[in-house]
């Protein structure tokens, strides 16, 4: 598939393009090292956010905590500087034990089994497929951590935990507080993070050095599917009403990228006067 047609759903979904105004400033050298180390974080968020959503709907108590360990060693180095980095022992071992199409019946479902009790307890009846689509999800975004990181280690870049933009918050901000309805905010806002991620990717993509062009053209068809898995599922749990919220998320998403931020990060809005001046 090529990338135009790739991108046809996602520009779709999306009610602005990023602002050209946000790209110069993306692909300025002196942004790259806050580009890639929020970029990095983007990437860990992305798997604690699936791994939420799981722990919340999905799975039993023990699988939580097997989940939990999981992400661990990812969140003690980004958040606790513990660890040299090297990952590539947590990722094949979570390339191993998703590496069975048959969901069901792998390995990986003594790990994680689903805890039927907590499903009719809150009446969820998309235990496996949350459970296949989200897994998945957070096996390939702990990868793309894995990626970034070697990437700024080679270039002798220094990583810095630096602040969220204000972008995923005030997204969250709109979901409702009631379930189903909770859930299914949750997993549009999940569809509108992956959909701009992946627009932002595509259109960064060819200012970059051939090491980065390369890899953020890579990361395009898996971002594309997080898009459509997030909101095929908000479409299976969401009510009457799903057109209408994704309309509204539309909207919020839009002013979100449309407004300006003091500071630049992969997910924010346009760069106000003082975020040019530090780049000036
Ligand atoms: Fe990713
Ligand atoms: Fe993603």
């Amino acid at each position: 598939m090529s990338t135009s047609v790739l991108l046809q759903p996602i520009h779709a979904f999306l009610s602005h393009p990023t602002p050209q105004s946000w790209i110069d400033e993306a692909i300025k050298p002196q942004n790259l090292t806050v580009l890639l180390a929020d970029h990095l974080m983007c990437e860990l968020k992305a798997a604690q956010t699936a791994m939420l959503l799981l722990r919340r709907y999905a799975v039993d108590t023990e699988s939580a905590d097997a989940l939990l360990a999981w992400l661990k060693p990812f969140e003690d180095f980004a958040y606790r500087q513990v660890g040299d980095g090297d990952f590539s022992s947590y990722i094949s071992l979570s390339k191993k034990l998703i590496s069975r199409s048959n969901f069901a019946d792998g390995d990986f479902s003594s790990y994680i089994s689903l805890s039927k009790k907590l499903i009719s307890r809150s009446n969820f009846a998309h235990g496996d497929e949350l459970i296949s689509k989200m897994v998945l999800l957070i096996k390939e975004e702990l990868h793309h951590f894995g990626q970034v990181l070697e990437i700024m280690q080679a270039r002798n870049m220094p990583y810095d935990n630096i602040g969220a933009s204000r972008y995923a918050r005030g997204l969250m901000q709109h979901v409702r507080t009631h379930e189903p309805a909770k859930l299914s905010d949750t997993l549009i806002c999940g569809a509108f993070i992956e959909a701009r991620s992946c627009e932002r990717f595509a259109a960064i993509a060819p200012h970059l050095d051939p090491e980065l062009t390369k890899f953020y053209i890579s990361l395009l068809r898996s971002e594309a599917r997080h898009y459509s898995d997030y909101l095929n599922l908000a479409r299976t749990v969401g009510g009457d009403d799903i057109e209408e919220r994704i309309t509204h998320f539309r909207q919020v998403e839009g002013e979100l990228i449309l407004t300006e931020d003091d500071d630049f990060r992969f997910h924010s809005g346009l760069p106000s006067a003082v975020a040019l001046a530090k780049t000036a």
